[in-house]
């Protein structure tokens, strides 16, 4: 595979990050997944507008254009021959030296990775079938979920402890409210409306978001964007949930409860295909 790192494109034996770079001691990065679909980026200008807040959030510069950026995509896409996958993007605050809680003087170049991975089943995912089946956990994440940090080892304990327990995901719960999935943004569906969190810093504002809720109020459904406790979500007729990579996916069980028939309920289904639709 041909990666990209700090402006070469090199064989990824040979793209290296110092051992002081601060994304690998402070986990002091930020990143975008976005998912390719017949050779074309998915929501290219989503992910390039928010990763913009992020780096601004943090005070952390980085000089790409919006042209460097799509070349880069456009090219490591050609080079690896992806129709289909995942293009991961990060930027670290690089560094300047021993270990410091100090940000590195202005000027200290930031360390960009991309890189691309394959994928077969995004759009024809079996799991889009059948169904998810989430754990709730408490929302144990520090308070700037909006900035899409690197810093992902709660989400990754979440993950383990739902498969220990037999389930695919978790769904963060924090003051008795459902705030997001580990990797995603939920829903819950009564009836005609679709219910997600309002947007603020408790949640990653996601992409997928942005166009589900415009694509479900085109298909005439109404939408309430406000917190949900996890009982609200277990007697829905539906839940689902979005993201990058995953697109709209159902979710059929909620902390041992069925929701609605235990199978894929038509709304998320709908949803999923509009979007794939719509981004094919
Ligand atoms: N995750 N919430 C969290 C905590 C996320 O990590 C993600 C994305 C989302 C959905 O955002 P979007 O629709 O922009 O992908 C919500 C990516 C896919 C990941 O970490 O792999």
């Amino acid at each position: 595979r041909t990666v990209y790192l700090n402006g070469a494109y090199l064989p990824e034996e040979e793209a290296t990050v110092s051992i002081f770079d601060r994304g690998f001691v402070m986990g002091d990065a930020v990143y975008e997944v976005t998912s390719i679909l017949g050779g074309k980026i998915l929501e290219f200008e989503g992910h390039m507008n928010r990763l913009a807040r992020s780096l601004s959030e943090l005070e952390m510069t980085c000089d790409l254009s919006r042209e460097q950026w799509i070349e880069i995509h456009r090219e490591l896409i050609a080079r690896n021959n992806i129709d289909e996958g995942l293009v991961y993007l990060q930027v670290s605050r690089g560094n300047a030296g021993d270990r410091d809680f100090h940000y590195p003087p202005a000027g200290t170049p930031p360390t960009v990775v991309l890189y691309t991975q394959a994928k077969t089943n995004l759009a024809n995912d079996p799991k889009a079938k059948i169904g998810i089946k989430v754990i709730s956990l408490p929302d144990l994440r520090w308070h700037r979920r909006d900035i899409k940090t690197v810093q992902l080892l709660y989400p990754s304990m979440a993950k383990m402890a739902a498969e220990a327990q037999g389930k695919n995901d978790a769904w963060f719960v924090e003051d008795g409210f459902v705030t997001e999935g580990s990797s995603n943004n939920t829903y819950i569906v009564k009836g005609n409306k679709i219910i997600t969190r309002h947007l603020s810093h408790d949640i990653l504002h996601g992409i997928t978001r942005v166009s589900l809720l415009k694509y479900a109020a085109e298909a005439q459904m109404e939408i309430e964007e406000r917190p949900y406790t996890i009982a609200e979500a277990q007697a829905a007729d539906e839940a689902f949930f979005t993201s990058a990579s995953a697109f709209v996916m159902p979710v059929v069980e909620v902390d041992g409860a069925t929701i609605g028939s235990g199978k894929p309920g038509p709304v998320a289904a709908r949803l999923r295909e509009i979007y794939l639709e719509e981004s094919l």
